[in-house]
């Protein structure tokens, strides 16, 4: 075998065949083929063809029923097509259905070779394209995440190790921390990522809506239901199912949820017939989903199911060090969507973005930067642009010789808490230097951060293994 590149000459014409065949062999390994049919069985028994120049009216199977076949069978080959002067019309269509080019006969030999070699460049290129591409999904299913923190960093672990599991997620943090985002990126990430990705928002239906929201309902089975309708367990197969405010089920579906869960089936509202479904479940609460189980308000047996694996999605003050580069991608899209020509924020700007406690989370953070950017005319944002209520917010703590006002609010542990992920977080995670700012040992440190975890982690699901 050479590795010169391998050319199909497929022509019912031999004088034709043989002077193509002449003039590229000196580059080219050169195959030839007086038929479609016969083009096929090479192209079958060598794969590796690169380019395939066949004539566009031959007896039998024409040029196009042979692009359309090499084009679905050999994708990988690019075809060129030779047509007789006069017979554009079926050349373009051939372009049109997929052809890398034509030539028109008789073929001007140094125009041969140049279409030639652009066409195994090209295709070269999409190659790459495409294995790139691959990586980047498998490297970057995250890139809508914007993120370097260590708290950060740990759910991009999560989200990496899950993904291509079946296991159920639960994603907890408060509102606007980007719990929508994570589960979309697990979605993507998943072996289900062909799949439909269907969110269903527990907490804005009435019970019975959701009920047939979730579970479909046949035709009569309630007033109103005037027709059968596919719920989201139905519409989701095959894909990933994300419940969405999950806190907020009420007890009587929680149990149905449950049977969902555990056997994959279930029956749609007023019908017998058992449905299968196969799907992955994500859901996401800004509630202490704990402390509904403790108090009575959610299942526990559903809670175990939900929650193999848990994320937990810190808010934003804890992860001060992520907010310039949240700040530098929520600034590049919206001078996109606007037109906007603005180069990035000052100093002080983003000082002040830093120093605010952000209770409404990412979510605030972007919003501010788009009320930003369409307001502003400077080409740098500084911190005249920072909208009012973030200046004074940060002149009053910092009045009060707070660094952030997170540490006003909480029980006494949880300030700890938060103290000590703060000054992690400004340590880059860097467990010597935090201690020694926060005035204890490493130890202790290390001890505290355990038991953080252990309280969020759960001894009975098979989350564990993923976590560590
Ligand atoms: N790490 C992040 N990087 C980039 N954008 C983010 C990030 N986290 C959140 N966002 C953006 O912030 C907004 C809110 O995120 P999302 O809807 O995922 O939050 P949520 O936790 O589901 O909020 P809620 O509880 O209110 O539903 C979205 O516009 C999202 O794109
Ligand atoms: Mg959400």
């Amino acid at each position: 075998m050479s590795d010169k590149p391998v050319i199909l000459v497929v022509d019912d014409d031999k004088n034709t065949r043989d002077g193509l065949q002449r003039a590229l062999q000196r580059h080219y390994d050169v195959k030839t083929a007086e038929s479609a049919d016969a083009a096929l069985a090479i192209l079958d028994a060598t794969p590796e063809v690169d380019v395939m120049l066949s004539d566009l009216r031959m007896p039998g199977t024409d040029g196009l029923g042979l692009l359309r076949r090499v084009n679905a069978q050999h994708p990988q080959t690019v075809s060129i097509l030779l047509t007789a002067y006069g017979s554009v019309e079926t050349a373009v269509e051939a372009m049109k259905q997929g052809a890398y080019d034509f030539l028109t006969k008789p073929i001007n030999l140094d125009h041969l070779d140049m279409l030639v070699a652009r066409a195994i460049k090209s295709r070269d290129l999409e190659k790459k394209v495409e294995t790139l591409e691959v990586q980047l999904n498998e490297k970057f299913g995250m890139e809508n995440i914007v993120g370097e923190s260590p708290a950060m960093r740990q759910v991009f672990d999560i989200i990496q190790q899950t993904a291509p599991t079946q296991a159920s997620v639960l994603i907890q943090g408060a509102s606007g921390t980007g719990k929508e985002l994570v589960a979309q990126a697990i979605h993507r990430l998943s072996t289900r990522a062909k799949g439909p990705f269907v969110a269903v928002h527990c907490a804005a239906l009435s019970p019975t809506l959701l009920e047939s929201e979730l579970f479909g309902h046949e035709k009569g089975a309630f007033t109103g239901a005037t027709a059968q309708r596919k719920g989201r367990f139905e519409i989701a197969d095959g894909g990933t199912l994300f419940l969405d405010e999950v806190s907020e089920i009420d007890p009587s579906i929680q149990v149905k949820l449950l049977r969902v869960l555990e056997e994959r089936a279930f029956e749609r509202v007023g019908g017998e017939e058992t449905i299968r479904t196969d799907i992955r479940v994500i859901a996401a609460t800004n509630r202490d989903l704990r402390d509904y189980v403790r108090q009575g308000k959610f299942r526990e047996d559903l809670f175990f199911r939900l929650n193999v694996v848990d994320i937990l999605l810190p808010p934003l003050c804890e992860r001060t060090g992520d907010i310039p580069m949240l700040a530098d991608r929520f600034l590049k899209e919206y001078c996109e969507r606007n037109g906007k020509r603005i180069e990035g924020f000052t100093t002080d700007a983003i000082g002040l973005l830093t120093a605010y406690a952000w209770p409404g989370n990412v979510r605030e953070l972007r919003n501010t930067v788009e009320k930003m950017v369409v307001l502003s005319r400077a080409d740098r944002l500084s911190a005249r642009d920072v909208p009012p209520n973030i200046r004074e917010a940060v002149k009053g703590h910092s009045a009060l010789g707070l660094r952030t006002p997170v540490l006003m609010s909480g029980s006494l542990a949880d300030t700890e808490r938060r103290k000590i992920m703060a000054v992690l977080e400004k340590n880059g995670g860097n467990r010597t230097r935090a201690a020694e700012e926060l005035g204890i040992s490493r130890r202790t440190l290390h001890r505290k951060l355990r038991d953080y975890r252990d309280e969020q982690s759960d001894e009975e699901t098979t989350g564990e293994e993923l976590k560590e």
